[in-house]
């Protein structure tokens, strides 16, 4: 099968996670959410998981030295490279470490899907989540710095994906399912 990396991109609460599994299902991609690999290494109390939790509650990002090294790890047994990342990269460091690292496995980026959601409608549905499952960072303070922190030193990719031809803006308000259908109609 031929190469495919997909980066899903946008503010916490976007929808990023919700549409990386059925993206991935759908075109058959690895999906890789560095948050899902943090959580589950922060309740299994691995070394990295202690390293990383104090930056998670605090709604910052871990450093890049350890995602790195996750990334690396999860895409060494690749057959074909066939990746979606959600959640990643997230600065400008993560983002040159991804360039050399497709470059080292001979693939190249698909495209980056930025998903556009309003910061009233993200806070609604963390607040919500909240209730729901009890996620350690979903508190509306802690919400509140995630979202500095992603306009801080994430959005300014968009930006550097946009200049390589690579960016493709979603609405992400939508429904999930008219946002699935977005995200396909973007890719095919
Ligand atoms: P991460 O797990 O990546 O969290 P996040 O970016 O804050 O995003 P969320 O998971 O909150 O939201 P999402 O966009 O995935 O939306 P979801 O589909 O879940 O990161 C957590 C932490 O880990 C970071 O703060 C950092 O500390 C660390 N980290 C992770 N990656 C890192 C990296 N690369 N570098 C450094 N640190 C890193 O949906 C949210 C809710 O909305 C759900 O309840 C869902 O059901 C609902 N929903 C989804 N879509 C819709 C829709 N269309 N309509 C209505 N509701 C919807």
């Amino acid at each position: 099968m031929a190469n495919e990396v997909v980066l899903l991109m946008g503010p916490p609460g976007a929808g990023k996670g919700t549409q990386a599994a059925r993206l991935s299902r759908s075109r058959n991609l690895k999906q890789l959410s560095t948050g899902d690999i943090l959580r589950s290494n922060v309740a299994e109390g691995t070394d990295l998981g202690r390293k990383a939790r104090g930056f998670m509650d605090a709604g910052e990002l871990v450093p890049d030295d350890l995602i790195i090294g996750m990334v690396r790890s999860e895409l060494s047994d690749l057959q074909d490279v066939r990746v979606l990342f959600d959640g990643y990269p997230r600065n400008p460091a993560q983002a040159s470490q991804l360039d050399e690292l497709l470059n080292d496995l001979g693939a190249g980026l698909t495209a980056a899907i930025a998903l556009e959601v309003d910061e009233d409608e993200v806070v609604r549905r963390l607040l919500q989540r909240s209730d729901e499952q009890g996620r350690s960072d979903d508190n509306e303070q802690t919400i509140r710095h995630r979202l500095n922190v992603y306009a801080e030193q994430t959005q300014p990719l968009l930006e550097y994906y946009e200049t390589a031809g690579k960016l493709k803006r979603v609405d992400g308000g939508l429904s999930v399912d008219a946002v699935e259908e977005q995200i396909s109609r973007v890719l095919s």
